[in-house]
C-alpha cells in the first residue's frame, strides 16, 4: 500500500547511512540498503550500491513487495538520539532559573512546579507537549523523571506509547530534604505509590515493546535508608531498571552522606541498598571518589551526562573521558529544565564544547571529545546506558529500526558541494549537521519501524 507507513508492510531504505560503530569509529556507508521487516526489526545492512529493483530480487524473501524510500544526495540515515535524563514536569520551565545554584534552583522553580502535577489535566497537556517534542527533535528514546504523583507519571506513560517514544518512566520519591516540607510524602506513600506505577506501565505494555517501569528515588539527599532500601527491593522484585542523582555538587554529595551515616562515598549507599545495577542510570557523576569509579565499573550502572545542565546551574565537570576509560557506560542527557534545551542534537555540540573546556582549565588535551565520541555518546552510549544496546544505537542486521532521516540542504549551501559529486563527502555533512542543523533539517523519525515524527511525517 503506497504511503503506508503504519509498519503493515516491509520498508528498504537506500542512501547515505551513518552512525558510530564504536568511540572512534564513525561509520559511513554512501549508499546503503537496509530492509525493515513489518514489525520494525532491521533485516539486512547492504553497503553495496544497488537500485530498489535488484534489492528487491536479492532479499525476494519478504521485501519483493517492499515499501521504497530513496534518499536525496543531501540526506543521510542516522540512529535515533538517546536522551538518558529529562525531567519531564519540569517542561514548562525550559531556560527559566538559571540565576540560582541547583538550591535556589529546586526552591525558586522545580519543588513548586513539580508539586503542580496533582492536577491531572497539567499532566495531560504537558506530558503530550513533552513526547511529542522530543520525538520531533529526534529523541527515539527518553528516560523521563517525573514527580510524586503516580496519576501524573503513569499519564507520562501513556503520552509516550501514544506518540510512540521508547520510553523509561517512574514516580519520583522525595520523602526528605527538599525545599518545603509540602512537597514531600511519607516513605509509605512514596514506597505504594511508586509500585502502583510501575504495575500501571507494565500492564499498558505488557512485553516491554516501548515504555518500561523504573524506581527512580531522587537522590541521596531525598531518601532515608529504609526508603531507599524499600525502592531497591522493588526493583530486584519487578526487575526495573533505576534513575536517579548522584554528585552533582559537592553539597548535594555532603547531604547525602549526612543522610545516610553508614557510608563514606554515594555510590556505596545505592550499592548497599540494591540500586546499583545493570540498569541504573545515573545523572551527573561530577564529584566522584575513586570507590565511586570502582562500584560503577563493577556493577555496570550507566552514567547520564548532561552538559548543559552542569552548565547552566554551574555544577562542575564530568570527566567523561575519565570514566570511558574505565569502561564505564555513559550516554548523553538533556535534563530538563536545568538545561534549557530538549535535544541530544544539542546536547552532543554541548559535550564537545564542555569537554574542551575542561581539557584547557586542566591542562590535558586527553579530555577533548573527538566528533565520533559525541555521536557515540548521542546515540551507541545512551543505547548502553538505558540497556538496550543489543535493541537500537546502531544499524544492524536483528536490531529495531529507529532512525532520522536527515536532511543537510537547509543547513550548508548547495553551493558548497559537498553532496554533488559522485558519494559526497558523508564526513563534513554530518559534522555539519551536528554543529549547524536545527530541528528543521530533521526530516523523518522512525521508532520500530514506524514514522513517528518529523518535518516531512505529516504527523
Ligand atoms: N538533583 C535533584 N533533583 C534534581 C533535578 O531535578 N535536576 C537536577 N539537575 N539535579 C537534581
Ligand atoms: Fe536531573
Amino acid at each position: 500500500v503506497p504511503g503506508n507507513e503504519g509498519g503493515v508492510q516491509p520498508k528498504i531504505f537506500i542512501g547515505r547511512l551513518i552512525h558510530s560503530k564504536s568511540l572512534k569509529d564513525l561509520e559511513i556507508i554512501p549508499r546503503a540498503a537496509i530492509g525493515v521487516t513489518t514489525n520494525g526489526t532491521i533485516a539486512f545492512v547492504d553497503s553495496e550500491p544497488a537500485t530498489a529493483s535488484q534489492l528487491q530480487t536479492r532479499y525476494a524473501k519478504g521485501f519483493a513487495h517492499a515499501q521504497v524510500t530513496t534518499l536525496t544526495k543531501s540526506q543521510f540515515l542516522f540512529p535515533g538520539l538517546i536522551d538518558t535524563h529529562l525531567h519531564a514536569p519540569q517542561w514548562p520551565n525550559l531556560a527559566l532559573g538559571m540565576e540560582g545554584t541547583l538550591r535556589e534552583w529546586c526552591e525558586n522553580y522545580t519543588d513548586p512546579m513539580e508539586a503542580s502535577y496533582s492536577s491531572t489535566s497539567k499532566a495531560r497537556r504537558v506530558y503530550a507537549d513533552v513526547t511529542k517534542t522530543t520525538l520531533a527533535l529526534g529523541s527515539t528514546t527518553v528516560a523521563y523523571n517525573s514527580s510524586i504523583h503516580a496519576e501524573a507519571t503513569n499519564i507520562l506513560a501513556d503520552c509516550a506509547l501514544k506518540a510512540g517514544q521508547r520510553a523509561i518512566v517512574g514516580k519520583m520519591c522525595i520523602t526528605a530534604g527538599s525545599t518545603h516540607g509540602n512537597w514531600e510524602e511519607s516513605a509509605e506513600v512514596s514506597l505504594a505509590d511508586s509500585e502502583k506505577s510501575v504495575k500501571y506501565i507494565r500492564s499498558i505494555d505488557p512485553e516491554g515493546r516501548l515504555v518500561h517501569p523504573c524506581v527512580q528515588p531522587r537522590g541521596g539527599p531525598y531518601c532515608p535508608p529504609e526508603l531507599m532500601r524499600g525502592l531497591g527491593e522493588q526493583c530486584e522484585k519487578y526487575r526495573t531498571y533505576v534513575q536517579a542523582h548522584m554528585c552533582e555538587t559537592q553539597s548535594d554529595t555532603d547531604r547525602t552522606l549526612e543522610l545516610h551515616p553508614n557510608y563514606t562515598c554515594y555510590s556505596d549507599m545505592y550499592l548497599a541498598s540494591l540500586l546499583l545495577t545493570p540498569r541504573t542510570i545515573l545523572a551527573h557523576c561530577i564529584y566522584l571518589q575513586p570507590r565511586d569509579l570502582d562500584n560503577l565499573s563493577r556493577s555496570r550502572a550507566g552514567v547520564a551526562h548532561n552538559p548543559n545542565s552542569n552548565t547552566c546551574l554551574r555544577d562542575g565537570d564530568c570527566r567523561v573521558r575519565d570514566l570511558l576509560d574505565r569502561g564505564i557506560k555513559v550516554g548523553l542527557g538533556t535534563d530538563c529544565s536545568a538545561g534549557y534545551m530538549p535535544s541530544i542534537h544539542d546536547a552532543m555540540r554541548s559535550a564537545s564544547n564542555v569537554s574542551r573546556n575542561l581539557a584547557v582549565r586542566e591542562g590535558e588535551g586527553r579530555y577533548v571529545l573527538g566528533f565520533s565520541e559525541v555521536v557515540w555518546l548521542g546515540t551507541m552510549g545512551g543505547a548502553e546506558v538505558v540497556g538496550m544496546e543489543d535493541l537500537v544505537g546502531t544499524f544492524e542486521t536483528g536490531k529495531r529500526f529507529d532512525a532520522l532521516v536527515v536532511d543537510v540542504e537547509g543547513v550548508i549551501s548547495a553551493d558548497a558541494g559537498l553532496w554533488e559529486d559522485g558519494e559526497g563527502d558523508g564526513e563534513a555533512m554530518v559534522k555539519k549537521w551536528v554543529f549547524l542543523g536545527d530541528k528543521t533539517s530533521i526530516k523523518k523519525v522512525y521508532v520500530d519501524g514506524k514514522l513517528v515524527a518529523g518535518q516531512d511525517a505529516g504527523v
